[in-house]
């Protein structure tokens, strides 16, 4: 993959030194909204791809020190406003129940955000689907990538839940079934390019920061709980919107191949969110219930940031409208 364009010192920073040239990563202000800023979380980007396909000619600097320590100076301030961020949240569901599906089916109810599907569903344009279509496919042309992390540094029966979870991810031993092959058939259908990491510099910050948080848990084995919490959340938010996503390809024109990946992922997704609650989550308590606190972080990380993304998408679209309105007006008026 080629390098995406940096949007400010941080990610400068970063692209020099993927480049081959040393750069000092500045400090990052204090003012710096972390869990929406397009330079940091593109430069966090930038450094956790190193870890899956990485960048042509680049593969040195996986375990280069210096390179890590940029990712830890970026990542460890990301974590830290991201704990503070669901703090509250995890402590009323730690009050609301003892049971974890209890605690987690309480935060999906109060770490809210708006429908994204509601609104592609009903109201966008075929524009508007394409963008989506477009920006999500950072995520699933590697999906479920950075959960499989996990997969070494947990045993018994939550890590035999995990692999059985993956194994219908990884299309179930059919690579033409794998989800993210599924997904690039849908983009392509769409018109779409399907190559990996084609649509990064179209990406903003926040959605950088809904990808960027799976490689933060997943690639460290202190928060292995954290990122099971996270699948967990997203497992369980994903039936009902496929459903409506499906819906709304289809509204628009839309070929069914595109409406295909969300209508695979309506029925194994109600299967896998009861997986994740009961045989991952919950079997990785009974071996290791220090984990609770940071299972539901993870859990109410995950909400956190789709919450964002989802409310800072729909501003967009909603000023994009807005000044499209206004240019109508403008041209009545001039005419
Ligand atoms: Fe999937
Ligand atoms: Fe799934």
């Amino acid at each position: 993959m080629d390098l995406p364009r940096p949007r400010g010192p941080l990610s400068e920073a970063v692209h020099a030194r993927l480049e081959g040239r040393f750069c000092e990563l500045p400090p990052v202000g204090a003012g710096v909204d972390v869990l929406a800023d397009d330079d940091l979380q593109l430069a966090l980007w930038m450094l956790y791809e190193l870890h899956y396909r990485g960048f042509d000619g680049r593969a040195d600097l996986e375990w280069d020190p210096g390179t890590i320590a940029c990712r830890r100076q970026l990542e460890s301030r990301f974590e830290l406003v991201l704990r503070a961020a669901t703090a509250s949240f995890v402590d009323e569901a730690l009050g609301h129940s003892a049971d974890v599906v209890d605690q987690i089916e309480h935060l999906v109810e109060v770490v809210d955000g708006p429908s994204l599907a509601g609104f592609l569903q009903r109201t966008a344009t075929r524009e508007q689907v394409l963008e989506f279509l477009a920006v999500r496919s950072l995520y699933h042309l590697k999906e479920s990538d950075p959960h499989s992390f996990v997969l070494p540094r947990i045993d018994g029966p939550a890590k035999a839940a995990l692999a059985e979870l993956l194994y219908d991810e990884y299309g179930a031993g059919r690579p033409e079934r794998l989800h993210a092959t599924l997904y690039g058939d849908a983009l392509e259908a769409a018109g779409l390019d399907r190559s990996y990491g084609a649509y990064v510099d179209r990406v903003p910050g926040h959605t950088l920061a809904v990808n960027n948080v799976m490689s933060l848990l997943g690639l460290q084995r202190r928060l292995r709980g954290a990122a099971l919490g996270h699948l967990t959340a997203f497992e369980v938010t994903s039936s009902v919107p496929c459903r409506r996503i499906a819906a709304g390809i289809e509204r628009v024109g839309l070929p069914d191949v595109t409406a295909a990946y969300f209508h695979e992922h309506v029925e194994a997704d109600a299967v896998h969110e009861q997986v994740a609650m009961r045989d991952i989550c919950g079997a990785l308590l009974q071996a290791e219930p220090e984990l609770r606190r940071d299972v539901l972080f993870g859990v109410a990380a995950c909400l956190h940031l789709d919450g964002l993304s989802a409310t800072a998408q729909l501003a967009a679209w909603a000023a994009d409208d807005r000044d499209d309105r206004d240019d109508r007006l403008a041209e009545k008026v001039a005419s």
